[in-house]
């Protein structure tokens, strides 16, 4: 192969890459040294802030699989007849969610599961986790959460103690806790896991009908955990590594995507508020449905460009696909870009990663890093042609909005706003139903990890969360109390 110069950023070949330009054998440096000083200064902005939470992840592309047709749903271009068969790309990251970048993969911790299906009309992204439920069903009590999760702001050491102060004054996080402290609370990898939307979402179909839904994606390689001791024994990066080998040995991972597809008028009649984050809809009630697979089967050339540039968003949805009530989710539909314009800049969409593979046409214009995009099938999305609307020249190739992909209307019957107090819902018949069907070894296994960390906190945090176990099942609050003995 022929030998490749090394450049300077603006592409000027460099002759010399060892030896600074000094005066004299002994120095000092001449202003002339253009080539350090650009080396410097580029390595001083190496580093953008890292993700608030979720730092720490692993990414690969793959594609989507259609295997039923959905056009009775929804409309979406990727879910229709003339699809079945056929390959949606896919980029998926997986993450813990409370360590930093630095942290261990072995975290004790829920395991994020973001998909960003590249469909011909728009990028879908399904932003959820290994859990079907959530600490919080309000996103007021979001960054608390955190905080209480997050390292000592003084020590800067983990503190399970003032995670358990944050749970005891929240009795909603107990379906949850009662998963992440059991067996299944640390996944061997990122391919021994399920992944779960968590929220209901929504589909609609070209009937103005809805359907709330929910996503499950079925690990193939089949569920495997690790217990504590077990876990303190691997490599902190062993997650990553298992990921990108397996991929690169042609071992792809996969799963079965599935949906359970709840009816408006079913959803008016369910026993339980089907927009709470922190319950499931049991699967006797609302079957899952296989509608394809997902599989990964190429790592990413660039770790930084791509995985750590990856902005996934509840709110990148597509026609045929939508949000629901959830107040979590909601809530979550401005965060993320938020997140995104801050980590990123305001053009973070037009990174390869988060390009669209569809034409992009809108009256964005400028910005930082604008014009990145290269990769966009259709008009640089910063052209310069008309950049209003209303304009004259819709005739002329301009974009306009298209009635078609209008959504239904939803009823929100005759909702009042208001400051809604939902902590003393119902917080302990699923905990208690999930902790019923566990086996004996599970029962152990789940409330000995709940002692070891409990036993770290005040006497009145400990009393609380028994009367939360104790609520849930009483059987549950024996095993945690004999273990804090
Ligand atoms: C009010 C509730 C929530 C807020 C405010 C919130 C906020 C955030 C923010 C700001 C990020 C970083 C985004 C970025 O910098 O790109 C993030 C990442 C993430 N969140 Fe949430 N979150 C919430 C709840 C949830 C829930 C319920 C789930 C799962 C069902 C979830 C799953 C994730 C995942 C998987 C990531 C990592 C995305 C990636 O791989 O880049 N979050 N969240």
């Amino acid at each position: 192969m022929a030998q490749k110069d090394l450049t300077t950023s603006s592409g000027a070949p460099i002759a010399d890459d060892n030896n600074s330009v000094t005066a004299g054998k002994r120095g000092p440096l001449t202003f002339d040294n253009f080539q350090l000083f650009e080396k410097l200064a580029h390595f001083n902005r190496e580093r953008i802030p890292e993700r608030v939470i979720h730092a720490r992840g692993t990414g690969a592309y793959g594609y989507f699989k259609l295997e039923k047709d959905l056009s009775d749903y929804t409309i979406a271009n990727f879910l229709q007849a003339d699809k079945l068969g056929k390959e949606t790309k896919v980029f998926v990251r997986f993450s813990t969610v409370g360590g930093g970048q630095d942290s261990n993969d072995y975290a004790r911790d829920p395991r994020g599961f973001s998909i960003k299906f590249y469909t011909e009309e728009g990028n879908y992204d399904l932003v959820g986790n290994n859990t079907p439920v959530f600490f919080l069903r309000d996103p007021q009590k979001f960054p608390d959460f955190v905080h209480s999760q997050k390292k000592h702001p003084q020590t800067n050491l983990p503190n399970p103690a003032a995670e358990f102060e944050f749970w005891a004054n929240h009795p909603a996080s107990l379906h949850q806790i009662t998963i992440l402290m059991s067996d299944r609370g640390i996944p061997l990898s990122y391919r021994h896991m399920h992944g779960f939307s968590s929220h209901t979402l929504s589909l609609w179909n070209n009937k103005g009908e809805r359907f709330w839904i929910k996503w499950h994606l079925r690990t193939d390689q089949g569920i495997k955990t690790l217990t504590n001791e077990e876990a303190a024994k691997m490599p902190v990066n062993g997650n990553q590594a298992d990921l990108v080998n397996s991929i690169a040995n042609g071992d792809f991972p996969s799963w079965t995507v599935q949906l359970q597809i709840m009816t408006e008028k079913e959803a008016n009649e369910y026993h339980i508020n089907p927009f709470d984050l922190t319950k499931v809809w049991e699967y006797k009630d609302f079957p899952v449905i296989n509608i394809g697979k997902l599989v990964l089967n190429k790592n990413v050339d660039n770790y930084f460009a791509e995985t750590e540039q990856a902005a996934f968003s509840p709110s990148n949805i597509v026609p045929g696909l939508s949000t629901s009530p959830d107040k979590i989710l909601q809530a979550r539909l401005l965060a993320y870009p938020d997140a995104q314009r801050h980590r990123l800049g305001a053009n973070y969409n037009q990174l390869k990663v988060n390009s669209p593979e569809c034409p992009v046409n809108n009256n964005q214009r400028d910005g930082n890093m604008a014009g990145m995009c290269p990769f966009n099938k259709g008009d640089n999305p910063q052209s310069s042609g008309v950049n209003f609307y209303p304009n004259d020249q819709v005739n002329k190739g301009a974009p306009s909005p298209n009635p078609k992909y209008l959504e239904p209307p939803m009823d929100l019957g005759h909702a009042i706003a208001d400051r809604y107090d939902t902590m003393e819902d119902d917080n302990f018949t699923q905990a208690g139903k999930l902790f019923g069907i566990m086996s004996d070894d599970q029962k152990e296994q789940l409330t000995s990890n709940i002692a070891g960390c409990l036993i770290f906190a005040e006497k009145s945090v400990q009393e609380r969360m028994l009367a939360q176990f104790e609520a849930a099942d009483p059987d549950y609050r024996k095993r945690v109390e004999s273990k804090l003995k």
